[in-house]
């Protein structure tokens, strides 16, 4: 296990509870029941849960696990994701019901209907027909928060392309491994984006990415900011030129269960992003059923908002997926939370009325510290349930949402998962649990997990040691992208003799057997939710000219759970021109978000003489964390040279 941070250390000593209301457990959509059935007869519990959907043909059997770690769900099954998220619920009479309240940054607004959704997925679907792209082909989508790109995504589903969809954030570099590794046909795109006010570019990062990959025939390139863009003739079409003149019509397939949906690249524990590969039925049904059961959702009565972005997975199972196939209406915002104002999103929920809202810890404490008055300034009166995903939410944040924006009246579901279990896994049940500030409580019905010792014993109550998944779920990764060897190294060789799912965090039980998950045990950092190797930045900062060697550890951030701290040392020479190297943190700051992204600039990068590393060369990340986080220096016997941390220390102090 890792050293705790003090953040947990108050975690694991909170004790409030929260028990449901009697008036919101009358209504609820969820039961204790659910518990006992699940537990009673799992599979036939997934059947029930499946028939959410429209199956053109019914599946014979639940469960295939005879190849495990490659699992079948509902074998034989035949659907289409795209008409079960949009045209059937206009031919049950739903068509005139907003399925999207979109709200641009700078202001501009569109409301949806399912009936619009329909037609604009149907022509999306035909353009991309008509680009030559079937069944089984890739599209990486790099889109801002606008509608075209849920539109994409869908049409992509609708034809049976798998979509790759690539957070707008990430460098040129990061765009082009994930269009290589995937062999992505079509990339769509758009000019422009909207960020804190400003317009920024998108397609000539798109271009940057592109030159030269052989894969890539068309750009499809939706017009948002209306700034000019370098055009390749040939390759590159407008969404407007190619969309608008399409059909509306188009007649959907049914696909096979585990017909492929999408690949998301998420971080792994080495320097290489992992294509986490999902497919039809088993997806679909969990997203669904675990946007039911945790929001407490009411289609037609509710108004939905996850302020995720649709490059993550929880955009892709909580904007796109589970609340489309549940009938929602939602808002979809396209900007950042300050612009023009604090209270831009408390605004969107008055506007809207929103009474679902779902969001990232790291927002809940930058709400905090801009301010309890700014929420308090708006009506927030319509909200009835609050969630939380991406990263342990600290019971003083948990507390903070329940009364500033939850008015005390509404549950707070923390739910845990992650871009490989597809949906939420472990969560409070709104109206039927009795929550926890801190904690994700009980694995969902139908869903199994536990906490583990190094030997793959489920540990005590009060125990700590490692989460696992112990049975398959219908929601889960099939597989890392062409590699099912790493496949079956990252989740399933650490508990081979059990046939454990590891799920890369640390977690204990309470006294009442409830999970509090304690954060990563592995070399990934979570960055506002964001999900970032620490070997990833690492050879980012080495590919420098100026860069020997370098570590980076994740340290824990008041606001972000954790910041990147990196350790580099300088290739001889490369200081001599500057004094005190703030220039070159800076270029090597500059580098990180050239190479990744933004996202994974280094909060701090020291400059240091030497790093810690075992007699056998190994880094000692533990001792760097207790630097970053200005901790005493734990133990230093199994350093190769104890002399090392002293120098690393001073030169902090010196530098602070
Ligand atoms: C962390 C995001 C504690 C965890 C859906 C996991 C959480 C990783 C929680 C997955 C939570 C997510 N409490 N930790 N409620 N939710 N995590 O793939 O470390 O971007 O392994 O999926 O985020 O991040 P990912």
């Amino acid at each position: 296990m890792t050293e705790q941070s003090p953040a947990l250390d108050n975690l694991l000593t909170e004790s409030r509870t929260f028990p449901p209301s009697e008036e919101f457990a009358a209504k609820a959509n969820a039961t204790e029941q659910f518990y006992a059935d699940a537990d009673s007869d799992r599979e036939a519990f997934w059947a029930k849960q499946a028939e959410r959907l429209h199956w053109d043909t019914k599946w014979t059997q639940v469960l295939d696990w005879s190849n495990a770690p490659f699992a079948k769900w509902f074998v034989g099954g035949k659907l289409n994701v795209a008409y079960n998220c949009v045209d059937r619920h206009v031919e049950n009479g739903h068509g005139d019901q907003v399925a999207i309240h979109w709200v641009g940054e700078p202001g501009d607004t569109r409301d949806i209907t399912y009936a619009e959704l329909r037609r604009e997925v149907c022509k999306a679907a035909n353009a991309l027909l008509s680009l030559g792209v079937g069944a089984n082909d890739r599209v990486a989508i790099q889109l801002p928060m606008i509608p075209e790109a849920i539109v994409s995504m869908l049409a992509c589903a609708r034809i049976g392309a798998l979509h790759s969809v690539v957070f707008g954030g990430f460098s040129p570099a990061a765009l082009r491994s994930r269009v290589d590794d995937a062999e992505a046909k079509v990339v769509i795109t758009s000019d422009g984006q909207y960020r804190r006010g400003k317009a920024v570019p998108m397609k000539a990062n798109v271009d940057e990415a592109l030159a030269d990959a052989d894969t890539v025939q068309k750009v499809v390139v939706v017009r948002r900011t209306g700034e000019d863009v370098p055009w390749t003739e040939g390759r590159d079409v407008w969404w407007h030129d190619l969309v608008d003149s399409q059909s509306d019509e188009h007649a959907p397939e049914a696909f096979d269960s585990e017909h492929p949906l999408f690949i998301l690249y998420t971080s792994g524990t080495t320097g290489k992003p992992k294509g986490i590969l999902h497919t039809s039925g088993g997806y679909l049904t969990q997203a669904a059923y675990t946007h039911h059961v945790v929001f407490d959702h009411k289609p037609g009565e509710d108004v939905y908002w996850c302020t995720a972005d649709i490059g993550w997975v929880t955009g892709h199972s909580y904007i796109v997926y589970g609340p489309l196939a549940n009938r929602a209406t939602q808002v979809v915002y396209e900007g950042t939370p300050n612009t023009p104002h604090e209270g831009r999103h408390w605004e969107i929920i008055q506007n809207y009325k929103v009474t679902i809202y779902y969001t990232a810890p790291t927002l809940i404490r930058t709400f905090m510290k801009w301010g309890a008055d700014i929420p308090a300034s708006y009506d927030l009166s319509s909200l009835r349930v609050l969630g939380s995903v991406g990263e342990p939410i600290n019971p003083e944040a948990w507390v903070w949402y329940r009364e500033h924006i939850g008015g005390n009246r509404c549950p707070v579901v923390d739910t845990w998962w992650q871009t490989e279990t597809g949906a939420i896994m472990i969560s409070p049940l709104p109206g039927v649990t009795h929550a926890k500030p801190g904690s994700a409580q009980r694995p969902l019905p139908g869903i199994s997990a536990k906490v583990v010792a190094d030997d793959g014993t489920e540990v005590p109550k009060n125990g700590g040691g490692y989460l696992v998944l112990d049975k398959p779920w219908p929601s889960m990764l099939r597989g890392i992208w062409g590699d099912d060897e790493r496949y079956r190294e990252t989740y399933w060789s650490r508990f081979a003799e059990q046939g454990y799912y590891f799920a890369g965090d640390g977690a204990k039980y309470d006294a009442d057997g409830d999970i509090w998950l304690l954060g990563r045990v592995d070399d990934v950092m979570n960055v506002s939710g964001h999900r970032i190797s620490t070997t990833e930045v690492e050879s980012a900062l080495v590919s420098h000219p100026t860069v020997a060697e370098a570590a980076v550890v994740g340290a824990t951030d008041p606001t972000t759970g954790q910041g990147i701290v990196a350790f580099v040392i300088l290739r001889e020479g490369a200081t001599k021109d500057e004094a005190d190297g703030t220039e070159i943190v800076k270029a090597l700051r500059d580098h990180v978000a050239k190479e990744i992204g933004p996202i994974a600039k280094p909060r701090q990068i020291m400059v240091v003489p030497e790093l810690p590393k075992t007699r056998s060369g190994k880094i000692m990340r533990r001792l760097l964390r207790d630097v970053a986080e200005n901790r005493e220096i734990g133990d230093v016997t199994t350093l190769a040279d104890s002399s090392v941390m002293d120098l690393i220390s001073k030169g902090m102090k010196s530098r602070s």
